[in-house]
């Protein structure tokens, strides 16, 4: 089972997003089986490099949506995405230069760097992006 679960309370209601924090979902998963059986450095930065990657396109989705619809939360929003970046980032580095190895404590931090941001700010545009017939 993997350590972060998909269902109805993780759903902004828009499916282009819905599938793409599921993406985000299964990066994180990815990245804990590696942790469980003890996959090495180098497979665990490929796999946070990927989750990178693919923040950065989603977020830029997301941006883009609130942009085209002149959502009132954007700056916020966009900082907040800022923000998760950065913290990303900063782990990738410290992982790349051997100062970190994942353990529960890191995959806990990105098991709530997605949920919280997911449940508490991107839920929060659901009416707004319904409203544009956004999909
Ligand atoms: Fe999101
Ligand atoms: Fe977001």
């Amino acid at each position: 089972m993997g350590l972060v679960q998909w269902n109805s309370e993780l759903s902004v209601g828009i499916p282009s997003i819905d599938s793409q924090h599921k993406k985000l979902v299964e990066l994180v998963n990815t990245m804990h089986e590696a942790m469980l059986t003890g996959k090495g450095k180098d497979i665990v930065a490929k796999i946070l490099s990927e989750l990178i990657t693919y923040t950065k396109t989603h977020f830029k989705h997301e941006e883009d949506y609130m942009e085209r619809t002149a959502y009132p939360q954007t700056a916020v929003h966009a900082l907040q995405h800022a923000q998760l970046t950065k913290k990303v980032l900063d782990l990738q580095s410290k992982v790349e230069s051997g100062t970190v190895t994942i353990t529960m404590e890191v995959m806990n931090f990105l098991k709530s760097w997605l949920q919280d941001h997911i449940m508490k700010m991107d839920k929060a545009y659901e009416q707004h992006f319904k409203q544009h017939g956004l999909k």
